[in-house]
């Protein structure tokens, strides 16, 4: 994969992923610039997961000498590219350091900035399902399916919470297939719990089969929530959990993405009705996370709620429709 670092001619932001050309922010990006009278244009940088080094740094340089190169979103190479390009930045914001990734790439003044977002943009997307007081009405439960980057940030987004005196999960549960991914979440988040000096009850299990995530489901309280954060369905096919799940009565369950055969989905909302679930995709996660760096890229103030931020969403799904959306 060759990337065209070509000098920009007028202010552009990069997004860094795998397969960039696909994703309707190429459609969305020149719609919400319109309307935020953001002057700029939107181009992909491609790069195979866990790339070479080297080429992370040739981008990040790229970006940083370009005058007119004003950032950038990136995804999937979050840690992989802050651990080749840390001596590029001047500073790094919030969360990067602890969690050793950036999802933005910004300039103030000379200075290159590195932020990680999703502990943000998760937690947002989290607000936005759950009602303020939820967990203390209902003494729910919460299932976290998956030990990776964006389970991480869930993770991290609700011990801040907890530590802002904000009612929680009455217990926060995560699953992962792999003992190592499971072991370094649980060393991270019992470390991030010490320091913050809050009283979380968190659980872990190795599940390596989805008949194992199935028995953890059937045991959740009423009202609980399940995540799906493991990918499957739209970066592999499946779906952690098999047809005979026991979704949670009154139950509320989240898939991180929205578009790919999400199996996942299918599966509660195939119990929707007669166990009265809340099912909801990932599509608010998407336009947080992108209108969060577009903020910081741009340096312009986007609000993540209210008229503004609605007509956003309207712009965004008119622009990306269900078939062409992508993350
Ligand atoms: N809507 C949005 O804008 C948005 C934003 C952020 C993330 N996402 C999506 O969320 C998904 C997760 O992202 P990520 O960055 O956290 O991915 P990731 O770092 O690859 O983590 C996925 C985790 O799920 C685990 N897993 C896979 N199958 C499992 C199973 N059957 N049971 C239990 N655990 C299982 C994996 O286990 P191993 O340790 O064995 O690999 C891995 O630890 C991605 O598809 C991403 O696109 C969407």
């Amino acid at each position: 994969m060759a990337n065209n670092y070509t000098k920009a001619e007028r202010p552009t932001m990069y997004f860094i992923g795998v397969t960039t050309g696909k994703s309707s922010i190429m459609k969305v990006f020149p719609e919400w610039a319109k309307y935020l009278e953001i002057d700029a244009e939107i181009k992909g940088f491609d790069f195979k997961p866990h790339d070479e080094p080297a080429k992370y740094l040739e981008a990040v340089r790229f970006i940083k000498n370009d005058p007119k190169s004003e950032g950038a979103l990136v995804t999937t190479h979050k840690l992989d590219l802050l651990e080749a390009c840390k001596g590029e930045f001047e500073g790094l914001g919030p969360y990067a350091k602890e969690l050793r990734e950036i999802s933005s790439i910004s300039k103030r003044g000379n200075e290159l900035w590195g932020h990680a977002k999703d502990p943000v943009t998760v937690g947002l997307s989290f607000e936005a399902i759950v009602k303020d007081g939820y967990w203390n009405e209902t003494g729910a439960e919460m299932l976290i399916l998956g030990a990776g980057g964006s389970s991480l940030a869930l993770v991290t987004y609700l011990i801040g919470r907890a530590k802002d005196g904000r009612d929680l999960p009455s217990k926060i549960i995560i699953n992962n297939r792999s003992e190592k991914r499971l072991n370094e979440l649980k060393k991270h988040a019992v470390k991030m719990v010490e320091e913050a000096g809050v009283d979380i009850n968190l659980g872990f299990n190795l599940c390596p089969s989805p008949a194992d995530n199935d028995a953890v489901a059937v045991n959740l309280k009423e009202g609980s929530l399940v995540v799906n954060a493991t990918g499957l369905g739209k970066d592999s096919p499946g779906s952690p959990l098999t047809d005979d799940v026991i979704f949670p009565q009154k139950g509320i369950v989240w898939e991180f993405n929205y578009r790919g055969d999400l199996v996942f989905l299918d599966q509660a909302n195939a119990q929707k009705e007669a166990r009265q679930l809340s099912v909801v995709d990932g599509w608010f996660y998407f336009i947080h996370g992108w209108t969060r760096v577009i903020a910081e890229v741009f340096h312009k103030d986007i609000p993540t709620e209210g008229p503004v931020f609605n007509e956003l969403c309207e712009i965004a799904a008119r622009a990306g429709s269900p078939t062409n959306k992508a993350g």
